[in-house]
């Protein structure tokens, strides 16, 4: 099924013999350039400055660095691989997929460990690597396929308008994406006429990485500033909204890019479906509920400058979060690998569908 994917959009990553390659996101659309890691600190810093971001693919280049410490790391003097996963755990905190795949390496870490030279421990690391890309692009497609399904049988088949904030697509994610995935597969079927992409500041993931998917892609799409996403919807020119999820609390509340909460406020008013698209692994079962979702707070510089060019008064300062929560009770639906959430999304729900 995967092997006739046909994907115009360059990988976010791949391993190469003992090199693990990054895509500069920040170049794009401009120029695809990748950033060779040979070290786990090269890979901290790639997801520190947001060469890479997209809470899966963040997981994924995780299990990478995990790899790569092994080659750097002699077992009687090297820095211990605790501290690695902690330093990578400190990177991003709101997207839970990081800490997952974390807790999934030091178990294969403890366990081989003991019986294990660096060679053979490079070797059982890059496979899980490999594994964690494979089986993350695999779930993509079928939600995407799941995702598609449910919103054409909500759509009675017509080809619709879709909005979506921030990159939730295969450059967040190791191939085709989550909530982009659910729009690559309603177009592979004909069900597209436009994706409104919100251009999301202030680093444009929309307007540069989400538009260069859809070129690539030959899907339809405008991109609109953040501000303009509730008159479109007054104008009647949305039929739904998709965005994927950095995590999910037990009572289906979602962190996403900020921006997010203000789209499922403005969806209910106007009566428009609000839609969230993730792999089962963004469910953080250990959080009651989204008012305990650590949201990562980045440096004012970045909202205070365009361009490279501050834009503000030298004295002005901001207050840059990187992410909001929707609550459950703005969204319509839930799609994952293993089946869609509908309305009154409750803990019971995400347990009976999703754990079950
Ligand atoms: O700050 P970013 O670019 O890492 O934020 C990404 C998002 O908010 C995505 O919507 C989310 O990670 C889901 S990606 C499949």
């Amino acid at each position: 099924m995967l092997s006739e994917l046909k994907e115009n959009t360059p990988s976010a990553s791949y391993w190469k013999d003992d090199r693990y390659f990054v895509l500069d996101q920040l170049l794009l659309p401009q120029e695809v350039k990748y950033i060779e890691c040979r070290k786990p600190l090269d890979i901290v810093k790639a997801i520190v400055d947001m060469n890479l971001r997209g809470a899966p693919l963040i997981g994924a280049a995780a299990s990478a660095a995990a790899a790569l410490f092994f080659l750097e790391t002699s077992k009687e003097n090297g820095s211990s691989f605790y501290e690695l996963t902690e330093m990578l755990f400190n990177t991003r905190p709101t997207a839970v997929n990081l800490k997952n795949v974390l807790s999934e390496s030091i178990l294969i870490f403890e366990k081989n460990i003991g019986n294990s030279s660096n060679e053979k421990m490079f070797e059982i690391f890059r496979n899980f690597s490999i594994e964690v890309h494979r089986r993350d692009k695999e779930r993509n497609y079928i939600m995407g396929e799941k995702g598609a399904h449910f919103i054409s049988d909500m759509m009675k088949n017509r080809k619709i308008n879709v909005l979506t904030h921030c990159n939730a697509g295969a450059l967040a994610t190791c191939g085709y994406g989550t909530a982009l995935g659910v729009v690559r597969s309603l177009h592979s079927k004909g069900l597209i006429n436009n994706v409104w992409i919100d251009e999301t500041r202030p680093y444009l993931q929309g307007s540069r990485i989400t538009a260069f998917e859809m070129e690539k892609e030959s899907i339809p799409h405008k991109i609109i500033t953040d501000s303009s996403a509730a008159w479109i919807m007054h104008k009647k020119l949305v039929d739904v909204i998709v965005v994927g999820a950095d995590r999910v609390a037990l009572n289906g509340d979602i962190a996403n890019k900020i921006g997010s909460y203000s789209l499922a406020v403005n969806a209910k008013y106007h009566g428009i479906p609000f839609i969230s698209v993730m792999p089962v692994e963004t469910f953080d079962m250990e959080t009651a509920d989204g008012s305990h979702i650590v949201i990562e707070e980045r440096s004012d510089k970045e909202l205070l400058m365009f361009n490279g060019k501050t834009t503000s008064p030298q004295g002005s300062t901001g207050y840059h979060i990187g992410f909001d929560v929707v609550p459950s009770s703005l969204i319509n639906a839930i799609v994952t690998e293993k089946g869609v959430a509908e309305s009154n999304i409750t803990a019971e729900k995400i347990r009976g569908i999703f754990y079950g």
